[in-house]
């Protein structure tokens, strides 16, 4: 397995196994991997005959107090992980590379990103949206695989994929979870023991709520009274704890079975952020 830094030669390797008639599969992170970046791997390799991992930590979607600093790194961790799950090829573009001197284009895709994540990261989907075009553009991958613990992000660039008529197929990968539940996230190695401990506490609070409008409880209610167990568990901070409906996230005011919908939240605890997202009635 190879690391390219330009796009230059990642499309070299791209052409060269279009020429053997191969197909690709990108898979956009930003490094720090876990089990759940592999799980975007091993999607790819089901579904193309070669896959290429980006490690690119993308400082356009980070806002002026988070964690871009201070965000996890570990190449050579990055690396084994990634030969070890059958990847064929890492990107590691530079900043330079990825926005040289005079970039100036933004993408926004309009209607999905004033929500959730959108409203209470601003400039963070619109960050998400500009790289990941870039990255579809580069790669011209036949499939470009995403998690749907980030199902607003997965949302996104379906849409952008679609409206900027990308010909790159995108696979939503489902979550992948610790065992008691904790969606797998970089950002969980900022978590001392006991705020690992109540971070558990998230997916079970999630769970509990989608369970229960599942059952027909009002959505109203069960999203108000949702906040304080997150609260009571040790998180300090809750963002947003909302149902939306999966595939446009509008909210939901009453739960219909025929139109898929989600309990979204996000909340800080220590220095970490944490979001997931449950399927009412259905797996998570
Ligand atoms: O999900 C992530 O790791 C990032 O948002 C992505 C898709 C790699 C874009 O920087």
């Amino acid at each position: 397995m190879e690391t390219v830094c330009t796009v230059a030669d990642l499309r070299a390797y791209v052409r060269a196994w279009r020429a053997a008639e191969e197909t690709v599969a990108l898979t956009p992170t930003m490094g720090a991997l876990h089990e759940g970046h592999l799980s975007l791997v091993t999607l790819g390799k089901a579904r193309a005959d070669r896959v290429v991992a980006s490690i690119f930590v993308n400082p356009t979607q980070f806002g002026p107090a988070e964690d871009l600093e201070a965000y996890p790194s570990d190449e050579v961790r990055d690396a084994e992980m990634l030969e070890g799950a059958g990847c064929d090829l890492i990107f590691a573009p530079s900043v330079e590379e990825m926005y040289p001197p005079g970039f100036s284009t933004k993408v926004r895709v309009e209607g999905l990103t004033e929500c959730l994540c959108g409203a209470t990261r601003p400039g963070h989907m619109d960050g998400v949206a500009q790289v990941v075009t870039k990255l579809l553009n580069q790669a011209q991958a036949d499939y470009a695989v995403f998690g749907e613990k980030d199902w607003q992000q997965l949302a996104v660039i379906r849409r952008l994929a679609r409206d900027l008529d990308i010909p790159t197929e995108i696979l939503g990968a489902p979550i992948v979870r610790e065992a008691d539940g904790l969606a797998m996230s970089s950002r969980n190695r900022y978590l001392d023991d006991a705020q690992r401990a109540a971070a558990g506490q998230l997916n079970v609070i999630l769970r509990r709520a989608a369970d229960r409008i599942a059952e027909g409880a009002a959505v109203e209610a069960e999203m108000a009274v949702a906040r304080a167990p997150l609260l009571k568990a040790g998180f300090e901070k809750v963002d947003y704890v909302e149902c939306r409906h999966g595939d446009d996230l509008t909210l939901v005011e009453t739960f219909d079975p025929a139109h898929p919908a989600r309990v979204f939240a996000a909340a800080h605890i220590g220095r970490a952020r944490l979001i997931d997202n449950i399927a009412v009635a259905g797996p998570a």
